[in-house]
């Protein structure tokens, strides 16, 4: 099989496993486990804040990020295909009581000025807005990045609007590598960063919560409310301290295996794709009239994973475990598949 669904889909590799089983660990709800609190300063110094929270899911780190910026009845404004909106099963809803307001934009991104324009003046009649959130590199979105300077932008226009400003950097390793600049560069428009070691790190479990000390001790009570309190976690935090250090570089190889299914996808019709839209890991492409599910189901028969993420497209996300041959024998099964 060559599974292309996601970049979670990743096995610890032997040498991480090894990290895990020489693990130091204690209790981390009581604050003993040196393995963790090795892995929340190692965050928080790669991000430039001065605190971090190992927690067991990105979806955990997101839904805490929203808990402690805001109150119940507060606004919230994110874009509509944000993890945070459209894969956390209501969380913002049901755990923080907000509502979202939605700022569209293409692949993800979204401009000053469509901020500027969603945004309400204050009147008791609406709900007052709290927070921005931003996605970077953006999963729905295939993949796409926020630029530096449009980070910069979009985060300046927040600010003046006395928001708070949370990124989802799941995959900011990506944005990083992509864009050759470092993840502190991101980080520093944020007040709030969530990051994950479990997509294409390829550690098996965990994210990171990273802000100012405040933040942080108040996220550290909402982690515990939510469940997230993990014990002798730093059998988990060692292969997240394992992932940082060997697995971040090998990145580069991902964006380059996209981008060759990318344009070897360009050549196999009836399947549209424009491969300048394959920035990082994530190949987003096309299919007319309702193929995508129908597409997945053969090409699994055939060996190959992928995710269909509508009726007419489906996502290939190159990982840890994909070679440059298999990407190769993934564009010859799509072209059976569609021949056939
Ligand atoms: C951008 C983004 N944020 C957050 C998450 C949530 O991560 P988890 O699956 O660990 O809850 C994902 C998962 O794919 C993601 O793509």
């Amino acid at each position: 099989m060559i599974d292309l669904r996601s970049d979670t889909i990743t096995q610890p590799t032997p040498e991480m496993r090894q990290v895990m089983a020489n693990a130091q660990v204690g209790d981390d709800v009581l604050g003993d486990d040196p393995t963790v609190r090795a892995l929340e300063e190692r965050v928080a110094n790669l991000l430039g804040k001065s605190a971090a929270l190992f927690v067991p899911s990105g979806t955990m780190a997101n839904q805490i990020a929203v808990r402690t910026h805001t109150q119940p009845g507060d606004e919230i404004l994110l874009h509509p295909d944000s993890h945070i909106y459209y894969y956390e099963a209501g969380a913002t809803a049901a755990l923080s009581g907000v509502i979202s307001r939605l700022i569209p934009g293409p692949n993800g991104i979204f401009t000053p000025k469509s901020l500027t324009q969603t945004l309400r003046p204050s009147d008791p009649h609406f709900a007052p807005a709290r927070l921005l959130c931003v996605e970077n590199t953006h999963n729905r979105g295939g993949g796409s990045l926020w630029m530096l300077d449009q980070t910069r932008d979009i985060c300046n226009t927040a600010r003046k609007a006395n928001l708070k400003i949370h990124l989802d950097g799941a995959r900011l390793w990506n944005a990083a590598v992509a864009t050759d600049t470092p993840e502190i560069e991101f980080a520093s428009h944020f007040d709030s960063v969530s990051v994950c070691f479990s997509k294409g790190l390829g550690a098996p479990v965990g994210s990171a919560l990273a802000g100012d000390a405040d933040f942080i001790h108040t996220a550290r009570r909402f982690r515990k409310q939510f469940g997230g309190g993990m014990r002798q976690a730093g059998i988990l935090a060692a292969a997240a301290l394992y992932a940082i250090d060997h697995h971040r570089d090998r990145l580069a190889d991902d964006h380059q295996n996209a981008r060759t299914l990318a344009n070897l996808l360009t050549e196999i019709p009836p399947i549209h794709i424009n491969p300048a839209d394959t920035q990082t890991n994530i190949v987003r492409f096309d299919t007319p009239n309702h193929l995508a599910p129908p597409i997945a189901d053969a090409a699994e028969k055939q060996g190959l994973l992928l995710l269909a993420t509508g009726p007419n497209t489906l996502r290939a996300v190159t990982n840890l475990s994909v070679t440059a041959d298999d990407i190769r024998s993934a564009a010859g099964t799509l072209k059976k598949v569609l021949a056939d």
